[in-house]
C-alpha cells in the first residue's frame, strides 16, 4: 500500500462565480522511505495540490474530484477537526518561510512540545523531554539550553530545523516540503536538505518535496512530477525524466537549464508564462508556449506510458500513437 495515493485529484477554486482548475487529474503515489519532488514554474499548483492534501484549501477552493488516499484510506471529504488531528500526527508539513510556521510568542521547546501533548498524550515533562530530544535529533547546537528561547532568537537555518523538529514531532508517514530551502542560503539549504534525508531514512517517510530547483531534484528525489497549469505533465524516476524527457515542457525546463543547480523562476528560454487561471486553455495547458502544438492539442491529452515504462507517465498528444506526430518530435 502506498503512503500516499493521490488519484485523478482535481481542486477547483472560484473567481467572480465561475470555477477554475487549479489541479486537474493529478494522479501519482508515494512510497514509504520514498521522495517524489514535484516541480513546474511559478503558478502552477504545486501549493494548491499540497493544500488540497493537508486540507488547508482557501475558502475559494474546493476538491471536486478524486481522492487524496492516505494509507489506504480517502482524507479529501475528512472533516476539519479530523485532518487537525491527521496533520499533527500522520502528515508532517514545512514551508518556505520558517518565520510564518512558529509562533513568536511561544518559546521552540513549548512549540515542539505542544503536538506531543495534545496528539500523543505526554506529560508535560515527558513532552520537554522528547521536545528536546527531537531538536537534538535536527541537529540544534545545546538543545536543552535552548528550549526557551523564542523563534527571533534563532538563525533561519536554526528555525527551519525547528520547524521539521514539529513536523517529524509525532513520526509523520508523509512529509510535505513545500520549498523548504527558497529562503535559506546555499550552505544552509544543503545542510536542511541532508537533515531531511537522514530523518527520512531513519523514519522510512514518504516525502513530497515540492521545489524550484532541478538540483535538488537530482540530489534528493527518487521520482519527479512536473506541473503546468495545474496539470501533471509528466512523472517519472528522476533518471528518466532527466535522460529521456518526453513532454515539450520538461524538455524546455532541463533545456533552459544548463547548470542544473539554477532556480526554475529564472527560466528564460521558453517565451512566455504560465496564464493566470482564469485564462487557462481547456485542452492542452501548454498550447499556447509549445513548439510542437496540433489542432488535436486543443483537447486535453490523455497520460500515456513512454517507452513501454509503467513508472514514466506522459501527457501530451504526441506521445499518442495516431494523433498525428510521432513520440521522437522535438
Ligand atoms: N487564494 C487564491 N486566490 C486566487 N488564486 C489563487 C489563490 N491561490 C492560488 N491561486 C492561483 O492558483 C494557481 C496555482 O497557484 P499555486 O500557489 O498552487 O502555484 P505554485 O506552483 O505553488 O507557485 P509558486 O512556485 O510560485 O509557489 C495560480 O494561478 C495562482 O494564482
Ligand atoms: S499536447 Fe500538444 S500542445 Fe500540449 S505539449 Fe503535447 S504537443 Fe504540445
Ligand atoms: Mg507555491
Amino acid at each position: 500500500m502506498s503512503v500516499l495515493h493521490i488519484d485523478d485529484l482535481r481542486t477547483s477554486l472560484t473567481l467572480n462565480g465561475r470555477q477554475h482548475h487549479a489541479v486537474r487529474e493529478v494522479n501519482f503515489r508515494i512510497e514509504e522511505g520514498e521522495t517524489v519532488a514535484v516541480v513546474g514554474e511559478s503558478g502552477c499548483g504545486k501549493s494548491m495540490l499540497a493544500m488540497s492534501i493537508m486540507g488547508l484549501l482557501p475558502s475559494i477552493a474546493v476538491v471536486t474530484d478524486g481522492h487524496v488516499v492516505l494509507e489506504g484510506k480517502p482524507i479529501e471529504r475528512e472533516s476539519e477537526r479530523q485532518m487537525e488531528a491527521i496533520r499533527g500526527a500522520r502528515i508532517g508539513m514545512i514551508f518556505q518561510e520558517p518565520m510564518t510556521a512558529l509562533n513568536p510568542v511561544l518559546t521552540v521547546g513549548e512549540q515542539i512540545a505542544e503536538p506531543l501533548r495534545d496528539h500523543l498524550g505526554l506529560s508535560r515533562s515527558e513532552a520537554r523531554r522528547r521536545a528536546i530530544a527531537l531538536m537534538e535529533r535536527v541537529r540544534i547546537p545545546s538543545a536543552a539550553s535552548r528550549y526557551d528561547s523564542y523563534p527571533h532568537e534563532f538563525s533561519g537555518g536554526m528555525r527551519q530545523r525547528v520547524v521539521i523538529a514539529l513536523a517529524i514531532a509525532c513520526g509523520p508517514r508523509l512529509l510535505i516540503a513545500d520549498e523548504p530551502t527558497t529562503a535559506l542560503d546555499v550552505t544552509v539549504q544543503r545542510q536542511i536538505l541532508d537533515l531531511l534525508d537522514m530523518l527520512q531514512d531513519d523514519g522510512r517517510m514518504a516525502m513530497m518535496l515540492i521545489t524550484h530547483n532541478l538540483g535538488i531534484v537530482a540530489a534528493h528525489a527518487d521520482r519527479v512530477v512536473v506541473m503546468y497549469g495545474g496539470d501533471m505533465v509528466e512523472s517519472a524516476p528522476v533518471r528518466a525524466l532527466f535522460r529521456n524527457p518526453a513532454h515539450p515542457y520538461s524538455r524546455a525546463l532541463l533545456a533552459s537549464l544548463p547548470r542544473v543547480d539554477r532556480d526554475l523562476s529564472e527560466l528564460a528560454s521558453i517565451p512566455g508564462r504560465v496564464p493566470p487561471l482564469t485564462r487557462l486553455p481547456d485542452g492542452c495547458r501548454f498550447i499556447d508556449r509549445c513548439p510542437h502544438a496540433m489542432k488535436i492539442c486543443q483537447a486535453l491529452p490523455p497520460r500515456v506510458p513512454v517507452a513501454d515504462d509503467a513508472e514514466h507517465e506522459v501527457r501530451c498528444w504526441l506521445h499518442v500513437e495516431g494523433s498525428g506526430r510521432d513520440a521522437s518530435a522535438g
